[in-house]
């Protein structure tokens, strides 16, 4: 079987590709269970060079597809921050609780229609010898007043998306995978996944 190799070892990232490309017929690793460490620096201007970067460096290593994503949180409220710095936000090693707590007190007060807030996500699909392809899904939402739900991970207790009523660490992987960011970016990908495939 061949295999795709998902370029994160963000566990929950992994949960949310795994259950997308749950339909192929395709061995999904982590670069951690295909045994590669190695340390990218995520220098490009925006998620998309990002996504090009982490894809690249590692389909060098390896005779697999290699998908990476780039993704983060734009609060227009805090000029699109924190935005490619999101895993590094308020320092790498500070817990979400306390991230999450210290940008809901930049924004106290603030009303409703300018707490606008996204979660972008590019996706690259790279490939020794082949030409990398990418992909860009955003889900729209707001950033609530407090945080809210225990699913997700990240900034999902304080991001709100009026159509759910509540935030999405309050919904189930299944209805996160419906509508995020990430599952909009690599459903536009899956044809060019299941043609490379198909080679
Ligand atoms: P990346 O691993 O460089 O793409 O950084 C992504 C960072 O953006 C994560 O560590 C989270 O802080 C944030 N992020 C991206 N997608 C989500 C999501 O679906 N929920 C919550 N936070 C997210």
């Amino acid at each position: 079987m061949r295999k795709i190799i998902v370029a994160t070892e963000n566990k929950g990232k992994v949960k949310e590709i795994k259950e997308i490309l749950a339909g192929l017929e395709v061995e999904v690793q982590t670069m951690g269970e295909a045994g590669i460490n190695i340390e990218i620096e995520e220098n490009g201007k925006n998620f998309v060079e990002n996504a090009i970067i982490k894809a690249e460096a590692i389909s060098k290593l390896v005779d697999a597809l290699v998908i990476a994503d780039d993704s983060g949180l734009e609060i227009d409220y805090l000029n699109k921050e924190p935005g490619v710095y999101s895993a590094r936000y308020l320092g790498k090693d500070t817990s979400y609780e306390v991230k999450n707590q210290i940008i809901l007190d930049r924004l106290n007060g603030v009303p409703k229609e300018k707490r606008t807030a996204r979660f972008a996500c590019a996706m690259a699909l790279a490939e020794k010898g082949t030409e990398t392809v990418t992909t860009y899904g955003t889900i729209e939402g707001y950033i609530g007043d407090h945080a809210e739900g225990e699913n997700g991970f990240g900034y999902d207790p304080i991001f709100f998306v009026d159509e759910l009523g509540t935030s999405t660490a309050n919904i189930s992987l299944e209805a996160k995978n419906e509508i995020s960011h990430r599952a909009k970016a690599l459903r536009d990908m899956l044809e060019q996944i299941r043609e490379r495939l198909d080679r």
